[in-house]
């Protein structure tokens, strides 16, 4: 009902609607009509009154609302079930839980402000309010669960491309991290429910730094994260990024389906920052350094090294 409104209210940009005409078309009184329009008012919408005229939208809040995004969908399934919270511990914790209700493949949690965001390797997430975009995206797919670690990179093209549409000429980080200038703009943790030959749900959980300041980042990482207002000089609109962001995620995740990850393997080598680098690489049982060759197809770091090639499947990199 409140989408309806709004739809209305917006169809009349900058004009009145009465409450009669309201109420006539959507079939409820205008009592309730009323009541719809504090709990607008309540969400951060301005909306003025007028006895004679009826309501106005004057201002949208800048808020990741679902009444904002769901109008604005290009997507068959990705975001068509929302769940939206001002604060959250982590938008990856109510996903899972979500999906291990049951939810349907494309639900998206997002939250304005995380609690206790989680990144990879048990390290945290810095997400302040409003400031960023905290999604993450509930996937279902039919591919073993070998394969998983593939959505990582998918995710990782997807991203690079919403991001490179904003203007800023950004560059992915094995496996998944998106930099500009070495700065880490986007992070990417991706989290698996799995049988031995089968996936259940795939959680795919994004970090943007969209208009965080840099003075607001903690000291420890204003040397390692920006965002992209400060590469920009400019804010950049969350709610297009967001709806860029999720046709970018179906199409390459449908095109995944039906024609398999090679395409993707191949966007993700020419978008890649670490490729042709020398990296110190921190894998999960020993370090080393060698320059960074290629990605195998399954998403694995091929490095060499003085000692020959060597393969790196879990871990990160520095370049
Ligand atoms: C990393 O680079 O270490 C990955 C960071 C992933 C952060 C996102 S924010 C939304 C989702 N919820 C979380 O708790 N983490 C991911």
């Amino acid at each position: 009902m409140r989408a309806e409104i709004l739809r209305l209210l917006r169809q009349n940009a900058g004009g009145y609607v009465s409450g009669e005409d309201i109420s006539k078309v959507l079939n409820v009184s205008r009592t309730a009509i009323w009541k719809h329009m504090q709990a607008l008012k309540d969400e951060g919408y301005e909306i003025s009154s007028h006895p004679r005229l009826g309501y106005c939208l004057q201002t949208v809040p800048d808020l990741l609302l679902p009444n904002e995004i769901c109008p604005r969908l290009t997507t068959d399934f990705i975001g068509h079930s929302i769940h939206y919270y001002t604060t959250v511990s982590s938008t990856n914790n109510e996903a899972k839980r979500l999906a291990n209700e049951g939810c349907p493949e494309g639900t998206i949690v997002l939250a304005e402000e995380q609690k206790v965001g989680r990144g990879r390797l048990a390290r945290g997430w810095f997400s302040p309010f409003a400031k960023g975009i905290w999604l993450s995206v509930v996937l279902r797919p039919k591919f073993p669960p070998q394969e998983a670690p593939k959505c990582t990179l998918l995710a990782a093209v997807a991203m690079a491309r919403a991001v490179r549409a904003t203007g800023v000429n950004c560059g992915i980080k094995w496996p998944n991290d998106i930099l500009y200038n070495g700065k880490k703009l986007v992070g990417i943790l991706t989290e698996m429910n799995a049988e031995m030959d089968a996936i259940n749900y795939v959680v795919i959980g994004m970090g943007i730094n969209v208009n965080t300041d840099a003075s607001e980042f903690p000291e420890e990482l204003r040397d390692i994260a920006t965002s992209l207002s400060s590469v920009l000089g400019r804010t950049v609109s969350r709610t297009d990024l967001l709806i860029a962001l999720l046709h970018e995620l179906e199409l390459l995740y449908t095109q995944a389906g039906e024609e398999g990850f090679s395409p993707i393997l191949a966007e993700w080598r020419k978008l890649s920052a670490t490729l042709g680098q020398p990296v110190d690489v921190f894998g999960i049982t020993r370090c080393f350094s060698g320059i960074a060759l290629d990605i195998d197809e399954d998403g694995a770091l091929i490095v060499q090294t003085e000692a020959g090639l060597e393969k790196v499947i879990a871990g990160d990199v520095s370049v």
